[in-house]
């Protein structure tokens, strides 16, 4: 195929997703796959970076596929694997650490903000070269488009630095990857403080909507959210943050324009707007809730979904692995 080849992860570090995790990621991971042969990953491997409960990182693993599929990956179009059933990322992860100098790794903003919250001392090694497996996991694919955010750019640059050296030293093996900055993807704002990114470490209580919970308490937080003292529902990102996101969002979950909500809501008020927001989300996640219970409720059908996505995977996986170590003399 001449498809261009996408490769993106999501870490299996909470129960549920959250709403920013879907309108600024999934999304377009499941729209992508109309154009590009896409693997998607649950990156496990990252997640033990920090310390994870053996049984909680298992069931949060397959909670996350579990979302992918119900958010609309489709097994059939994508390689949706676990990141730790195709062993290449580890084995060329160590490669690449090779590679790269331990000043460059030590450039790594990431790691400085989270090192810092642990104390440099407890932080694991893994943590400090958690961007260059992320390299890995990229370059094994051939990858030429990574869809990411602006927290991860400086990440896929060093994932481009990695390829262009290995390939200078040693001859042409990786495809350097471009990043992909998907047309649509929407920042999602917390929900009390809409001047910061939803997050699901930062966002506490009744910023934060986790695709998971009761739906009856997303609508309670839309309902809720914080708005300004206006009362004119227009797009207005500066002065009117709180109504903006919340415009973001109903434009995202449906096929309606920002435009063609300001006019809907002419003439109404923010809590017409919320009111019906909340409807439409729990529209969404009712239906989703249900399909990813149905997933979980027959386990081991899941496990063959994902050991063939990761049988997919390592068919390409492989043969990147083996030309790298030819290169290097193995
Ligand atoms: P969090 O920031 O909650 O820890 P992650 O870092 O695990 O979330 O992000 C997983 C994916 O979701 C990334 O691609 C990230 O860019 C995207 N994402 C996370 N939060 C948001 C948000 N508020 N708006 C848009 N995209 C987001
Ligand atoms: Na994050």
């Amino acid at each position: 195929t001449t498809k261009l080849r996408v490769l993106s992860g999501i870490q299996p570090t909470g129960d549920s997703f959250h709403l920013g995790n879907y309108l600024g990621a999934v999304r377009q991971w499941v729209a992508l796959q109309d154009t590009h042969e896409t693997y998607y990953c649950v990156v496990d491997l990252h997640a033990i970076t920090v310390e994870q409960d053996p049984k909680v990182l298992r069931h949060r693993t397959r909670l996350s596929a579990a979302q992918l599929l119900a958010l609309g990956v489709d097994p059939d179009r994508s390689a949706l694997f676990v990141q730790s059933h195709v062993p290449e990322h580890a084995q060329l992860g160590w490669v690449l650490e090779c590679q790269t100098g331990f000043g460059e790794a030590s450039r790594m903003t990431q790691f400085k903000d989270k090192a810092s919250k642990q104390g440099t001392d407890r932080a694991s090694v893994g943590l400090f070269t958690y961007p260059v497996l992320q390299a890995a996991d990229i370059l094994l694919y051939q990858a030429n488009a990574v869809p990411v955010g602006e927290d991860q750019r400086q990440h896929l640059e060093l994932t481009r630095d990695l390829a262009q050296r290995f390939n200078k030293r040693l001859g042409k093996t990786f495809t350097v990857p471009e990043p992909y900055i998907v047309k649509g993807t929407a920042k999602i704002y917390d929900l009390q403080d809409p001047t910061s990114k939803m997050s699901k470490s930062a966002s506490t209580g009744n910023g934060l909507i986790e695709l998971l919970e009761d739906p009856k308490r997303s609508a309670k937080k839309i309902r809720s959210a914080v708005t300004d003292t206006g009362r004119e529902v227009v797009f207005d990102a500066e002065n009117k943050a709180g109504v903006a996101n919340l415009l973001t969002i109903y434009s995202a979950l449906t096929s309606r324009t920002i435009a063609e909500l300001e006019a809907a809501y002419e003439g109404k008020g923010y809590g017409d707007l919320k009111k019906d927001l909340a409807e439409v989300l729990v529209d969404f996640v009712t239906p989703f809730q249900a399909q990813v219970q149905s997933y979980m409720d027959d386990v081991a059908e899941l496990d063959k979904v994902l050991a063939r996505g990761a049988e997919r995977a390592r068919e390409v996986a492989s043969r990147t692995l083996a030309a790298a170590y030819d290169r290097i003399g193995f």
